[in-house]
């Protein structure tokens, strides 16, 4: 018998890792996330001052992606500001607008022609670590059609409930369950891996859902659907809470930050052009950074983390416990956030 581990083998999975294209769904209205999202599209958010997607984009390049197709349709415009044709990030970015929303599945169908071989498909909120290395070995493994990447969360009613039989197979796929419903805690990660022939089933030019769609419709009848548990950081970033969660987590270290051009004080991190007092203090957990020509006045006090904005400026006296100040605000002296 042949060794697994073969040169040929191992130049194969190192083919296929840079064959990956991705195709990242970022066309929501993200409501819950209002009014933020009034002026900005949930992906183009800042979050540590980047605009979100740019944490997902930097972590695709990584791991070998450099096709990346944007379903756009709130606020398009946005998304190219950020991010143009992808060069800056060292990837070949492109763009897919919906003129209505075609809802996750509808998105997937717009794209057909993007999908050649195994193609990656993400939602545009989620702030993840994931093994693509991995994940797709599962993927090939199971033989699967479609494979969901999975994390297990304390109340999945939030999510869509993936259920799956020992081998590791999806038996149930439940969107925004009911307490009563749940079976399980592995949930929908947000990412899945596609052969193109799962989107025969999709109607092209509809309103059409992946979740409460495809999904069941492939199970019904009975084709190969397969979970994959990832054990890498998870957030959906969709709610203020959780958007507050993502900076808190990354100054804290769960995430890792893209920390090029910063400079280091103590438990600041500096962008150009920013100035901290050396009397401005901080509790000693986590990090706080300062954007682009931002200023800390004396006494300003920090606990925890804290993120401020390009020109954000801090007075004396003012308190900031897990902050997060977008670009160009003032926070007066003696403030408490
Ligand atoms: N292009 C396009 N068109 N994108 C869309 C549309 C659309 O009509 N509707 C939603 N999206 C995008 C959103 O921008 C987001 O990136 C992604 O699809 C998921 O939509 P959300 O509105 O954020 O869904 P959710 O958070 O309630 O639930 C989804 O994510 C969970 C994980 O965070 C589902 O996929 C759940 O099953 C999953 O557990
Ligand atoms: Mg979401």
């Amino acid at each position: 018998m042949r060794s697994l581990k073969t040169p040929e083998r191992a130049g194969f999975a190192i083919l296929c890792r840079f064959l990956m294209r991705a195709l990242i769904l970022t066309g929501g209205l993200g409501t819950r996330l209002r009014p933020l999202t009034l002026t900005l599209p949930k992906p183009i958010l800042p979050v540590v001052n980047r605009p979100f997607l740019e944490h997902q984009l930097l972590d695709l390049r990584r791991q070998g992606v450099r096709e990346v197709l944007l379903a756009t349709g709130y606020k398009p415009a946005a998304f190219a500001r950020a991010f143009g044709n992808g060069a800056r990030l060292g990837l070949k970015l492109r763009y897919a607008h919906e003129t209505r929303p075609l809802g996750t599945g509808g998105a997937v169908r717009q794209a057909l022609t993007f999908f050649k071989g195994t193609t990656l498909v993400l939602n545009g909120d989620v702030l993840q670590r994931l093994d693509l290395a991995s994940f797709r070995r599962a993927h090939a493994s199971l033989r699967a059609e479609v494979s969901i990447a999975l994390t297990r969360v304390a109340d999945p009613t939030q999510f869509g409930l993936v259920e799956t039989d020992r081998k590791g197979l999806v038996k149930r796929f439940l969107e925004k369950p009911s307490v009563e419903e749940l079976t399980c805690d592995t949930i929908n990660a947000g990412a899945y891996l596609f052969e193109p022939s799962a989107l025969d089933l999709i109607p092209p030019g509809v309103l059409y859902s992946l979740e409460r769609g495809l999904f069941p419709e492939l199970l019904k009848r009975g084709r190969r659907m397969a979970g994959w548990v990832s054990h890498g950081y998870w957030l959906d970033i969709g709610t203020h809470d959780k958007y507050l969660q993502a900076h808190v987590d990354g100054l804290g270290g769960a995430w890792p930050l893209p920390l090029g051009g910063l400079r280091r004080r103590g438990p600041f991190l500096l962008d150009r052009g920013a100035k901290l007092s050396p009397r401005a203090v901080h509790d000693g957990r986590g990090q706080v950074l300062l954007g682009r020509g931002a200023a800390v006045a004396a006494g300003a006090r920090f606990s925890g983390a804290g993120c401020l904005g390009a020109g954000v400026r801090v007075a004396e006296g003012a308190v900031l416990n897990d902050c997060v100040v977008l670009d160009a605000a003032r926070i007066g002296a003696e403030a408490r956030l």
